[in-house]
């Protein structure tokens, strides 16, 4: 999303980039790929390339994180960069202070942000009044850097997206659904989401989903879970049944989803040669039991480490940062 800035102290006008959704990387996604993975190549595990020399990346969390926290840090680092992280509870912002005036100060002192927030509405605020870049590290409605993650693992993996049949199996109304349905057709892959009636995505990111998928001609259907669902599929995506948030809901949820867990038996619905991906943290017995993440066609481990990568490559985009040719 580029967004005139408004903020006086800012002129004259320039734009930014926000990623608060998948669809802000609408037209970038490929070549966050392709860095990333140029990146991947270049570094290694200890390699370092200062092209973020000079920058600082802010991070704030008003949920808990191990993978998002982690890889920006370390990412940024390798970069060459600077990273603040803010425990909302511990700024003044868990005090009252409005989020208007957190963005304003925090534009004085960081080049970017990453946000990790409850709700989009509170996102949006936060972009609206920051004059850096912004980035979602999850809210209520998407998780984007967690399915550019899935498609540059699945890109690594297959050596392709186009084509591709992924089914999400879960709760299809969260975020890392919500996400990956977007993501879906603007790569050429199709999907489709797998849940209970009750738990289907939300009616204008379907609506939205659909006519991406037209655009790009690629399929996107929803249904319950079954033999069939899964006939043909090269990709099976799961995700706790409980969100951060949800927890109210937890018992409820659990009965509901109680025939969705991925198992040995469930895998061997889908294509011989498909592949597993969850974002993590998982919940053995639940969405998916042991055996199939810790097994031959789990990608979850890769998938952890590629959002590391992806994310390195996405700041590189937001920042103007030009990543090397390997
Ligand atoms: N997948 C993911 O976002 O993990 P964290 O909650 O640990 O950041
Ligand atoms: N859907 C999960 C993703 C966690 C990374 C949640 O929001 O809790």
């Amino acid at each position: 999303m580029k967004q005139a800035l408004i903020d006086p102290v800012s002129q004259p006008l320039e734009t930014k980039k926000d990623v608060l959704g998948i669809l802000d990387v609408a037209d970038s996604i490929p070549k966050i790929l392709d860095d990333a993975l140029t990146l991947k190549r270049l570094l290694g595990k200890n390699g370092r390339l200062d092209i973020a020399s000079g920058h600082t990346l802010g991070m704030i969390f008003e949920k808990n994180s191990t993978r998002t926290r982690v890889s920006f840090e370390v990412g940024f680092k390798k970069l060459g960069g600077e990273v603040v992280v803010m425990c909302k509870n511990e700024t003044q912002l868990g005090r009252g202070e409005s989020v208007h005036d957190t963005a304003k100060v925090l534009s004085r002192y960081l080049d970017a942000i990453m946000y990790r927030a409850h709700s989009s509405e509170t996102m949006a605020e936060l972009a609206r009044h920051s004059s850096i870049p912004v980035i979602s590290g999850l809210d209520d409605k998407e998780h984007p850097c967690q399915v550019l993650a899935d498609l540059l693992t699945l890109k690594e993996h297959f050596g392709r997206l186009d084509g591709l049949k992924v089914a999400y199996v879960g709760d299809a109304a969260n975020n890392v659904a919500h996400s990956l349905l977007l993501a879906a057709p603007l790569v050429g892959m199709d999907i489709r989401m797998v849940s209970p009636p009750d738990y289907r995505p939300e009616p204008g990111m379907w609506k939205t989903a659909e006519m991406l998928a037209a655009v790009n001609g690629t399929d996107i259907d929803q249904t319950g879970l079954s033999h069939e669902a899964l006939s043909g599929v090269h990709v099976v995506v799961t995700d706790t049944w409980v969100s951060m948030g949800d927890e109210t809901e937890q018992a409820a949820r659990v009965a509901a989803f109680a025939d969705y867990t991925i198992t040995p038996e469930v895998m061997s619905w889908a294509e011989p040669s498909a592949v597993f991906l969850h974002c993590l943290p998982a919940h053995y017995g639940e969405e998916v039991v042991e055996s199939v993440a810790h097994g031959p066609q789990s990608l979850v481990w890769d998938e952890a480490e590629n959002r590391m990568w992806v994310q390195m490559a996405l700041l590189c985009d937001v920042l103007g940062l030009t990543v090397p040719r390997a």
